[in-house]
């Protein structure tokens, strides 16, 4: 747990550390800005990973069914959780140290079975996707963590959270001293001059 904490504590400009900002910069309370920041956290495209990539690993069950779920996945153009990331196009860093603890704790345990499915997706199923950039992030090995640590799934997000506080705190504090209001502007390029339809003819 304290690897684990300790590699999610901090992590630049993420979604949630950014909603974070986003909310100090408006001079709401630090309590405020970390609701903010959990609410962001919560998705699936970012702290909800860890949770789905073991609801994955229990769908898949043993190694010798990972490709035909993966590729099941992959024809209905859905994405396989724990992998990709927007700023790593190579592995995430993180990822290497929750892998080496995945293993270890799986052969403590005498339940290796979770690390042999997720590296059989990552090393075999998932390579030909390294080409486009996709490896595995940090949500990849840290659900399998938590699992074989006793910990229920719906428990994972709130233990990201935990570890997360430190880098939003210090984010907002970082806000707080040389403020200015995030308000960032978006370009629209959809259709112009549009007719105002009444509500009773549409
Ligand atoms: N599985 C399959 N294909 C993928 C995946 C994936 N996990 N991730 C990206 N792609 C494909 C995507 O379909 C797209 O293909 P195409 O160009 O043919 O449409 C291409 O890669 C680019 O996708 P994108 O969404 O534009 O890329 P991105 O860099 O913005 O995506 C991401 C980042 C994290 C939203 C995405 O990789 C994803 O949805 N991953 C699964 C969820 C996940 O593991 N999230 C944890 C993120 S890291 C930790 C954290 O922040 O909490």
């Amino acid at each position: 747990m304290d690897v684990d904490f300790i590699l999610h504590a901090e992590h630049g400009v993420n979604a949630s550390s950014f909603a974070a900002r986003v909310s100090a910069s408006t001079n709401s309370t630090l309590h405020a800005a970390v609701s903010g920041a959990v609410g962001a956290l919560k998705g699936p495209a970012h702290g909800g990973a860890a949770e789905e990539v073991m609801k994955m690993s229990m769908e898949i069950g043993n190694p010798e069914n990972a490709e035909e779920y993966a590729r099941n996945k992959l024809d209905n153009r859905e994405r396989i959780m724990g992998f990709g990331h927007r700023v790593y196009k190579a592995e995430d860093p993180r990822a290497r140290h929750l892998r080496e603890r995945s293993q270890a704790l799986g052969e403590k345990r005498g339940d290796p079975r979770w690390f042999q499915i997720l590296t059989h997706l990552s090393e075999d199923v998932m390579a030909p996707y390294r080409e486009r950039g996709i490896y595995v992030n940090v949500d990849f090995y840290a659900g399998s963590i938590y699992h074989l640590l006793g910990i229920e799934s719906d428990l994972f997000i709130p233990i990201f959270a935990l570890g997360r506080v430190p880098g939003w705190s210090a984010q907002c504090i970082e806000q707080y001293e040389n403020n200015i209001l995030l308000r960032p502007r978006l370009h629209y390029i959809g259709e112009m001059d549009r007719e105002y339809v009444p509500l009773e003819q549409r």
